[in-house]
């Protein structure tokens, strides 16, 4: 029978934990927010690296004209770069038919090192309800949610959206054979799933968004199933599946 399991941080899990399984990064402030945002906005794909100098490599090699080299270090635009973290920064206007190449905290980071698992989703509150629907069909593979955190911490936004995702995986009822991290993730989200929006906005991560500017895009990744598709990663690129 297949097993699902949670693990707390991108540092939290090795490449072989997650190989041939299905594997869900979620990063809800704000990376899988700003990548599925600019998906649905029209960029043609999104490619994630874990080190700048991985940008610089790729960009390299694509056409300058179609590419947009985005990302942050500590929630700021690195300074060179077309766009920050910023899902309100990816507007069609901006991303439309781009290829992006994207460099972030923890979220790029959690999606690079599942590169051995089967098949990797994007997932965040805007997309929770179509993942969840998606998961409950599978069979044949061990499911890992992976949240991506802040560096080696938790994130409590991340492990609320991975409880969303046990709490309808499960119809709402705990199995019995659920992992430790199944357990913590649906209770949290059992306790907190009537105040979602307040929870995030007193995270730690919120916070600190909240001290540079970001208060809107905080209120934005609250939102849920505002998109019915997901992300998944094919061959490196992130797109539309
Ligand atoms: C991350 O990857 O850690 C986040 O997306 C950081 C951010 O909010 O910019």
């Amino acid at each position: 029978m297949r097993q699902i399991d949670v693990f707390i941080s991108s540092r939290s899990f090795s490449e072989e934990d997650v190989r041939d399984n299905i594997v869900v990064v979620i990063d809800v402030l704000r990376a899988c927010s700003s990548i599925h945002t600019a998906l649905h906005n029209g960029c043609s794909g999104v490619i994630p690296v874990a080190e700048n100098e991985d940008a610089g490599r790729y960009a390299g090699n694509l056409d300058s004209s179609s590419l947009l080299l985005c990302g942050e270090k500590n929630g700021r635009k690195v300074e060179g770069y077309h766009l920050g973290n910023s899902p309100l920064e990816y507007t069609p206007e901006i991303v439309k038919n781009k290829t992006i190449i994207m460099k972030t905290s923890n979220g790029t980071r959690a999606i690079t090192r599942s590169h051995f698992a089967e098949k990797v989703l994007i997932a965040s509150f805007l997309n929770v309800r179509a993942v969840a629907h998606y998961l409950k069909n599978v069979n044949d593979r061990n499911i890992i949610l992976v949240c991506s955190g802040w560096f080696s911490r938790l994130s409590i936004e991340d492990m609320l959206c991975a409880g969303a995702l046990t709490w309808n995986i499960f119809d709402q009822k705990l199995p019995d054979s659920a992992t430790d991290g199944v357990k913590v993730a649906f209770g949290l989200y059992e306790k907190y799933k009537n105040s979602i929006a307040q929870v995030i906005k007193s995270s730690n991560h919120a916070r600190r968004l909240a001290g540079l500017g970001f208060e809107k895009d905080i209120e934005y990744c609250s939102q849920q199933d505002l998109f019915e598709t997901i992300p998944v990663l094919k061959e490196g690129m992130i797109i539309l599946e």
